[in-house]
């Protein structure tokens, strides 16, 4: 007797495998819409993760089990996310062929894109556009992605030394585009072509992600080795402090308002020295702002595009002030992420709890949402 649907998870579980927390979220399909059954997140001790990789596979996976044990999930299954300096994402264009052509032409032809040994990497695509040029020639766009296969080895064997199965590997990239921007429109449409360019920021603990897409089709990804550790890093060297006093001034006193008394919202017993930490963090977020500009630039000397907004998500995007300057320094509408938005909520969760973590939930939610499409 066959059980239809007998193996098939009733929830697709998305797995963030972060610098400074690891998250995870439990999604139901609904006729609805999604629903979030569960999500949760903990801590994990600081070096475990370093640059989105894992370093320690031992803690990393016995964190994981304690995550588990913590949200009380059942479910083994995972969609983990991955984002590092060793995932390379490229659009690259390619003269039409047949789909199963396709595929032995751009392993061929891959290395002339990715900057890691070919053979040293997995490669995957996806067609997002086919489109004609003047002279009639069709072609393809094609999203290219590889990712190198030891790093992808050590994520595995992390997550299955924790008693989990990952179901797919997808990239952090992705999973914050589908988490922040409306439903993807179908790859290849006979919609005009598309108009406007909008750049995602998540900005964590130890890695940001950079990533644009036009017409919600990701068209640009990369991870700059700046975030919110570099900030605290920087006050705890300028001050001799520890990293958990350095981190607790961060937050605390957080950037200088553009406009007005720039001690306005500080506590009294940070008053003496709210101005140098003020300052350190305005040099770290000038810095972290000038990659930002390089992937923007980079991206826009291919695109006819011009950026037009830019949604931040991500734990460090709570640093006071933080949208201010990325606003003032780039000249674009400057908004938060809301990846609960499109979310149908348990009332078993805590509504208030998720609203406070909603910034650095985007990862996970969009890996949740990978499993049900
Ligand atoms: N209120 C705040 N102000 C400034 N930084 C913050 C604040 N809250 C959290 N952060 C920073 O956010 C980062 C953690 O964000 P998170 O999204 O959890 O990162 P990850 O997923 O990489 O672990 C840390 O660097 C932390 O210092
Ligand atoms: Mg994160």
């Amino acid at each position: 007797m066959i059980f239809f649907g007998l193996g098939k998870p009733k929830f697709s579980v998305g797995l963030e495998i972060g610098s400074s927390s690891f998250r995870v979220a439990a999604v139901q399909p609904t006729p609805s819409g999604p629903f979030l059954a569960n999500c949760g997140f903990i801590k994990v001790p600081r070096g475990a993760v370093a640059g989105g990789e894992i370093v320690d596979t031992e803690v990393v996976s016995y964190t994981l089990s304690e995550l588990w044990r913590k949200v009380g999930l059942k479910e083994k299954r995972v969609v983990v996310g991955v984002g590092n300096q060793k995932v390379v994402i490229r659009v690259v264009e390619m003269p039409y062929m047949e789909k199963s052509e396709l595929k032995s032409a751009l392993q061929f032809q891959a290395q002339d894109f990715i900057p890691i040994p070919i053979e040293e990497v997995i490669l995957d695509y996806e067609i997002i556009d086919e489109y004609t040029v003047e002279s009639g020639e069709k072609m393809f766009q094609v999203l290219l992605v590889a990712a190198e296969r030891n790093m992808i080895q050590k994520v595995v064997e992390a997550v299955e030394a924790a008693g989990l199965q990952p179901e797919a590997i997808d990239v952090s990239a992705f999973a914050i585009a589908r988490a922040i921007l409306p439903r993807r429109l179908p790859a290849v449409t006979e919609e005009p072509r598309p108009i406007e360019a909008v750049a995602l920021l998540n900005v964590g603990a130890g890695i940001t992600s950079v990533v644009i897409a036009e017409n919600n089709v990701v068209k640009f990804a990369r991870v700059i080795g700046l975030a919110g550790d570099d900030f605290t890093q920087a006050i705890m060297d300028s001050l001799g402090i520890t990293f958990e006093e350095a981190e607790d001034l961060k937050i605390r006193i957080g950037l200088s308002p553009l406009v007005g008394d720039r001690f306005i919202d500080i506590p009294s017993e940070l008053l003496d020295r709210a101005e140098v930490v003020q300052d350190i963090l305005e040099r770290e977020v000038t810095r972290f702002i000038g990659e930002v500009k390089r992937s923007f630039d980079y991206f826009m000397a291919q695109s006819p595009l011009e950026i037009k907004k830019l949604i931040v998500t991500g734990g460090s995007a709570k640093l006071k002030n933080f949208l201010a300057y990325l606003e003032k320094a780039l000249g674009i509408e400057v908004t938060y992420g809301h990846p609960l938005e499109q979310f149908q909520i348990s009332p078993q969760l805590s509504l208030e709890a998720l609203k406070e973590d909603e910034l650095s939930l985007a990862i996970c939610l969009g890996l949740g949402l990978r499993g049900i499409e």
